[in-house]
């Protein structure tokens, strides 16, 4: 490294796919990331923040077919919403980097080339499982009837021409990177599922597809583009200026790479330092992985089930509260970080988030600083008083809690950071409780000079964890603790604060307070009601008092029955039924019945299903898969046999024979029939 440049710490998210709009999901790995950078930034260390978009994915131009949009309009369009969306959540990144980009498809392919002069790169054929939406290749033994057993994805089979990685030949150096440097994965448990992933043996990758007019092309060979993790990853060094601005030393190795599990095993933890270690790269000093929101116990997010818009959100707990518009936006990046567990999955629910906010912001800060400014204001005139000694217990709890700050955090564990902070506190609350300032101050008037010396050490202790609160929470809620601050009086601004503010006795005697202004009011309303919950980005429309019947389940017309005008159902009844083309990847036989089969059925593009379908006299497993037909996605599940069935096939009713319908010609998964 060049002696003048020193080392920047240098944080990287993920680079988010473009094939949707941002959720709480995407926001939370992003907000933590900001923390960490803030937090460095506080310690006075010359910090740098990375985060941007994955746009050369097969399945980003599927979506922008989809969108009846060219792909670079389409990816476009998300980048910004993306931009947009992290400038709205308050986050200070130093770059944004998108995969479409010139300096990252410079890198991409230098990084090819040298890996292929190096001998890790040759040609053969693949043939295999690939998914789209994992954009990942699997081996025969991790698919079964057509899904990725991991991933719970459809995989279709490829035979291609490619290049193909010498990843193989990383297993034992992996191994013993891993060994000699305990802490370069986290956590503990994620880092021995890389290690059992590794002793499986790792075997050569194939990183190149057919070019389709998307995706870096190989150098050399412009019938080819490079597998999109193996371009996503390069992101992390391109940015860096890798390989031709010399300053890039000053960046590289990246100080943490923070992602969720999923990507962690196959991809930071193997495959991309696999790669750099093929071109003696130093490796990044940290992959740290996070577990996911669940709903109902499923992954949410795009592809699964839904997790609210983080913005639209924020605004849904100002409307909420009465908080203004900013400080919602730091409620929001609060509640994320205190309410992930940072090991096992959490579930998501807004619900849990309202109450947190009362608990946590309206009551426990919000009565620290109004009680404390309040005090001040009552009993001084809101000028900090001279205290001769603080309070020992408080200032030791003070150090403490700092302490249990910072080791939370180098660990990545966010929650507790938080939860160490709202000791302080909670203790604080109870403290006031236990002085009774009001009585000391009754006291002193009187003229007891003990009380009043009580009293100017308990306002003062109240003062000072308060304002080293505001400090210690700024990385999570940096417009809120500039507000604290400006109540407390303080008039350096909070960027110039440093982690050394921590110490105690920031607050100088004759400061001014000013007027008490809560900034989180306190939620009246805690129950969401499902079409709030849609606004705030849910995919699922909500269930109507109506839940329409599924065709086949109306009772058939009898030639008896007239056709009464009142047995119409309006178009919007009809619009309820939602109607999908879908594709049987497998059938089999449920065992005891003669009538069912279990398909699973691939519903759309990130979306697959189990049906149960009384249709086993008719066709036979074999007749069934690949083919595509018409189902009802939104009918209630329902559990037959112990089986859960996730909607309904159409077939015509042919003298009691079901005949299925197909669409006239191939049309893509998910396709709606109206
Ligand atoms: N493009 C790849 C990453 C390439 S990095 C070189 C990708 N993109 S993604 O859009 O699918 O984003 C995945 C990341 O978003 C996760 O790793 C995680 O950080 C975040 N999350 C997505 N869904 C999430 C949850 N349900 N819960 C928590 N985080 C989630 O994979």
């Amino acid at each position: 490294m060049s002696e003048t440049l020193p080392k920047t710490y240098y944080i990287t998210t993920p680079i988010y796919y473009v094939n949707g709009l941002p959720h709480v999901g995407s926001a939370l790995t992003t907000i933590v990331c900001d923390v960490l950078a803030r937090y460095h930034r506080l310690k006075g260390e010359q910090t740098f923040l990375l985060t941007g978009t994955d746009e050369n994915a097969t399945k980003v131009t599927q979506a922008a077919e989809k969108a009846g949009v060219p792909p670079m309009e389409f990816v476009d369009g998300l980048a910004g919403a993306f931009k947009e969306c992290w400038g709205a959540l308050h986050i200070a990144n130093n770059d944004f980097v998108r995969t479409t980009e010139p300096r990252h498809t410079l890198a991409v392919q230098e990084f090819f080339s040298r890996l292929r002069e190096k001998g890790y790169v040759y040609a053969d054929t693949y043939e295999g499982w690939y998914s789209v939406s994992d954009e990942t290749f699997f081996r025969d033994t991790e698919v079964k009837d057509g899904i990725a057993i991991e991933s719970g994805k459809p995989v279709v089979r490829v035979k291609e021409e490619n290049y193909f990685f010498k990843l193989s030949a990383f297993t034992e150096p992996l191994l013993a990177y891993i060994e000699a440097n305990p802490n370069w994965l986290l956590p503990e448990f994620r880092k021995n599922e890389v290690v059992a992933f590794l002793k499986e043996g790792l075997r050569d990758m194939c990183i190149t597809r057919a070019n389709k007019g998307w995706g870096i092309p190989v150098p050399g060979d412009e019938s080819k583009v490079i597998y999109v993790w193996f371009d996503a990853v390069i992101n992390y060094l391109a940015v860096t200026g890798w390989p031709h601005n010399p300053e890039w030393e000053s960046l590289w190795p990246a100080d943490v790479h923070l992602v969720g599990k999923e990507i962690f095993v196959r991809f930071h933890a193997t495959l991309w330092p696999a790669m750099l270690m093929a071109l003696d790269l130093p490796l990044p000093k940290q992959v740290y992985a996070h577990g996911w929101w669940t709903v109902g116990g499923q992954k949410g997010g795009k592809s699964g089930a839904s997790l609210p818009h983080p913005t639209r959100l924020a605004q849904f707990l100002s409307e909420r509260s009465g908080a203004e518009p900013e400080l919602a936006v730091d409620a929001l990046r609060y509640l994320l970080c205190r309410e992930m567990n940072f090991g096992p999955d959490t579930e998501f629910t807004v619900e849990n988030c309202l109450r947190r906010f009362n608990n946590d912001l309206a009551n426990d800060l919000g009565n620290l600083l109004n009680r404390t400014i309040n005090m001040m204001n009552k009993y001084y005139d809101g000028v900090v008083p001279e205290v001769e000694t603080p309070d020992t217990e408080i200032v030791a709890l003070a150090e403490s809690v700092c302490a249990d700050y910072e080791r939370s955090l180098s660990v990545f564990r966010f929650n507790d950071v938080l939860e160490a902070t709202w000791r302080l506190v909670g203790r604080m609350n109870k403290y006031i409780d236990e002085k009774a300032p009001w009585g000391l101050a009754k006291a002193a008037n009187n003229g007891d000079t003990e009380s009043a010396k009580a009293l100017a050490q308990t306002l003062t202790a109240c003062l000072e964890v308060t304002r080293i609160v505001a400090l210690l929470t700024s990385p999570f809620m940096p417009t809120a603790s500039a507000a604290i601050y400006q109540q407390l009086g303080i008039t350096e601004p909070l960027e110039t604060v440093t982690w050394s503010d921590t110490t105690w006795g920031g607050l100088k005697a004759g400061t001014k307070v000013t007027a008490p202004k809560p900034l989180f009011p306190r939620i009246q309303e805690l129950t969401v009601a499902d079409t709030i919950l849609y606004e705030l980005g849910s995919a699922n429309p909500p269930k109507t008092e109506e839940t329409p019947k599924p065709v086949s389940e109306t009772p058939p017309a009898t030639p008896e029955t007239e056709v009464k005008t009142d047995n119409f159902i309006s178009i919007d009844d009809f619009l309820k039924v939602e109607l999908k083309v879908g594709e049987i990847l497998a059938a089999e036989p449920v065992p005891n019945t003669t009538k069912l089969l279990r398909l699973t059925v691939q519903s759309g593009e990130d979306e697959t299903r189990t049906i149960l379908s009384g249709i086993a006299e008719y066709y036979t497993p074999d007749e069934l898969v690949g083919r595509q037909i018409v189902l009802i996605a939104n009918l209630q599940p329902r559990k037959m046999r112990g089986i859960e069935s996730q909607g309904m096939l159409l077939a015509a009713d042919v003298d009691g024979k079901a005949v299925l319908l197909t669409p006239d010609s191939l049309v893509p998964v998910g396709s709606k029939v109206r």
